[in-house]
């Protein structure tokens, strides 16, 4: 077992899965989707109930998907299998093991289609950063005499151009594909090595640029003083599946990149380190968001427009606008991939360790398959955009493509993955088998197994049924 363990491809050390799991877990959804939801929700209210979310539930359910891993030692079905053998219970958990898989597989097709407008913008600013300093004036403000009208329009002709919108998908796309054909050391490992520390370093320059140019106060103020008379049961379940999403929890992504630690590392601290990684990075988010939105008085409720049309607006009339809206946009491009690489690893290792197939085999069969869907997803903003995939159902009848792909793993798979994940932790795990892999102290182990076992089920099924059921909601 353990000759076995050395010889497989894993992290190199424990920092390294750390690193990984952060990469996986920090991108769009606290660059693009958090800053979104606070800005909309009204602030204060939602970012504390989210916080109150990522500890009692996410960071339980992120020990519980770290432990299902370490000791399954293999993909997502294939180490659920084996804790379910361990623990003398049904095989047939391991369908949420297959669940997952199909969720990342899907998230991964629409998320390349989005990243493919950070790409786009990464462009642009390149673009202008580029004519800024032939100009011999680098240090000026973003897209400098273009109306706001022109800059939001740029949104708009992107969307309007299915090619455009393809090679961008198709650049990030083959990207991922082939770190993830590389394998974990010499492919995910390193990726996320040499970009979390790059993504550390802007992230920290830029929240430090939004605090002298912007007015930090306010958005302090705005993200962090509540009206709790804003946290209505929307805004609570859109917090709950914000910090699911964000925290990458109910698709194995965690499970799958838990499987390739090394004996003797410590979960519980693990888990937690992650956990405080990604919320502290979504929180800066916001602290270099909206000092940016609100020193040019502009909407923090813009929307899922607020990064690409809100703040390129803003950097056109900040000092250095045209260097910062390139470093913003790299920033989240990196965030981006260092995730999407998390998310077609969990199909592959499936391919892997169930069909038997090679890895490079397996990452060119699913990234090429989520490939396709993707393109319908861009295709449902030009095209084909009457199209509308789950028309039937009524909370589906107004969504285009790429909404219905986001809106179906992240309303149903998503919080079923994580209920599946709960519920077997929680009620049928063999205990000593939990406790000699996670190692927790005797308290911790007690309050880990309680949240997983009550907190997390009911919660996750009261997401699951007003998702379904949005008129229960009121
Ligand atoms: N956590 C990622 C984000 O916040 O953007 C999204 C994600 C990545 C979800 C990987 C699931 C996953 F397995």
């Amino acid at each position: 077992m353990v000759a076995a363990t050395s010889t497989k491809d894993g992290w190199s050390s424990r920092s390294a899965f750390i690193l990984a799991a952060i990469g996986a877990a920090v991108g769009l959804g606290n660059l693009w989707r958090f800053p979104t939801l606070a800005g909309e929700s009204g602030g204060g209210a939602f970012v504390i109930f989210y916080i109150g979310c990522v500890f009692l539930l996410g960071l339980p359910l992120l020990l519980a998907e770290i432990f299902i891993g370490r000791a399954g030692q293999t993909d997502a079905v294939g180490s659920i299998k084996r804790v379910a053998r361990e623990s003398d219970v049904s095989e047939r958990w391991s369908l949420f093991g297959g669940l997952g898989a199909v969720a990342a597989f899907l998230i991964v097709s629409f998320y390349s289609v989005v990243a493919g407008w950070v790409l786009y913008y990464v462009g642009v600013f390149a673009a202008d950063f580029g004519q800024a300093v032939l100009a011999g004036d680098p240090f000026r403000g973003a897209l400098e005499g273009e109306s706001q009208e022109q800059i939001s329009g740029r949104m708009g002709s992107l969307f309007a151009n299915p090619a455009l919108l393809l090679s961008m998908h198709f650049a990030f796309m083959g990207t991922t594909l082939f770190i993830v054909a590389r394998g974990i050391s010499g492919g995910i490992e390193k990726a996320a090595t040499w970009l979390m520390p790059a993504f550390f370093a802007l992230l920290i320059s830029i929240t430090i640029y939004g605090a002298i140019v912007g007015d930090v106060g306010e958005a302090a103020a705005f993200l962090f003083t509540p009206d709790w008379s804003k946290l209505t049961p929307e805004v609570m379940n859109a917090a709950l599946g914000q910090a699911l999403f964000s925290l990458s929890l109910g698709v194995a992504g965690i499970i799958t990149y838990g499987s390739y630690i090394r004996q003797g590392t410590k979960l519980g601290s693990t888990a937690l380190a992650i956990a405080l990684a990604d919320t502290g990075v979504a929180l800066l988010a916001g602290l270099m968001i909206f000092p940016i939105v609100f020193a040019v008085g502009l909407d923090p409720a813009a929307g899922p427009t607020l990064v690409f049309q809100t703040l390129p607006f803003a950097f056109e009339s900040m000092p250095a606008g045209s260097l910062i809206g390139l470093l913003f946009f790299v920033l989240v491009l990196v965030a981006a991939i260092t995730s999407s690489i998390s998310l077609l690893e969990v199909p592959t290792a499936w391919g892997v360790g169930e069909l038997g197939w090679s890895r490079p085999r397996s990452a060119l069969v699913f990234g090429g398959a989520a490939f396709v869907i993707g393109i319908f997803c861009l295709l449902g903003y030009n095209i084909l955009s009457d199209f509308r995939p789950l028309g039937f159902w009524s909370i589906f009848a107004e969504t285009d493509i790429l909404d219905t792909v986001d809106g179906f793993t992240g309303k149903i798979m998503l919080p079923l993955g994580a209920l599946l994940t709960s519920l077997f932790i929680g009620w049928r795990a063999d205990r000593k088998l939990l406790e000699r892999t996670t190692g927790l102290s005797q308290g911790a182990f007690a309050i880990w197994r309680f949240l997983l076992a009550w907190l997390c089920p009911l919660a996750v099924t009261i997401i699951l049924v007003t998702g379904l059921f949005p008129s229960l909601l009121g």
